[in-house]
């Protein structure tokens, strides 16, 4: 079982990293064979709206996509990862969105695998939301079984999987973290998101 996490967030190593490493992690001591792909590795143009894609399952254009496409092929699991930007996702991830529309519009290859995603923020209230229904309506269009991080087996505790570097306001100040990984609600969510996800690819491969 492989699980592949891509991470969107403009800095490689940091609070959106961090949280994938976590879910890889546990995935890894459930079994998995995990990797953690930062797009910010990648040399990937800006898609030309060319719209050969419409009549094949191809791109014009031939850049470290390629790179990417292998080990989406080869993912069980598809774990995407991006702090919020004006409560969006990242210039990086979207335009990963983008560049896989050839995977998507003329045959949808990525059907039946098994997706989740997760944003941290600045602000506890930044946009967390909007970003992640962006990235997980991207998964589903892309034909996949999107997961949550809720345990079905324990009353509800974070209904998404939405990180923040803001603790809360207290006396008028702004309490901050200093790492998203600081708030152990979030690193519970990560860890139930791996199980989840582990689950799912197990059922659906059985
Ligand atoms: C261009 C830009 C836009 C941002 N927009 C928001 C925002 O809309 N809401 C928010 O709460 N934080 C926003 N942030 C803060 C990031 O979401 C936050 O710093 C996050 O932890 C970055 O993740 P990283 O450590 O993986 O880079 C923005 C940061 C940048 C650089």
């Amino acid at each position: 079982m492989k699980i592949l996490a891509i991470n969107g967030s403009h800095r490689k190593g940091r609070n959106t990293a961090e949280l994938l490493n976590i879910v890889l992690e546990e995935a890894a001591a459930l079994g998995a064979t995990t990797e953690l792909l930062e797009l910010s590795d990648m040399n990937i143009e800006l898609c030309a709206a060319c719209n050969t894609c419409l009549g094949q399952c191809q791109c014009s254009i031939t850049d470290d996509m390629a790179i990417v496409e292998e080990k989406l092929l080869a993912a069980d699991g598809i774990l995407l990862g991006s702090p919020v930007y004006w409560v969006n996702v990242t210039t990086l991830m979207k335009n990963f969105m983008d560049r896989t529309r050839y995977l998507h519009i003329y045959r949808n290859v990525l059907d039946g695998k098994v997706g989740a995603a997760l944003t941290t923020a600045g602000l506890l209230y930044g946009g967390q939301e909007t970003t992640l229904k962006i990235m997980e309506s991207f998964l589903q269009f892309q034909g996949l079984y999107v997961v949550d991080c809720r345990n079905p087996n324990e009353p509800i505790k974070a209904p998404i999987l939405a990180g923040s570097l803001m603790e809360g306001f207290k006396d008028e100040r702004v309490i901050w973290r200093r790492n998203a990984t600081d708030d152990q609600l979030i690193v519970a969510s990560c860890k139930q998101l791996a199980r989840n996800m582990v689950k799912l690819i197990r059922q659906l491969n059985k």
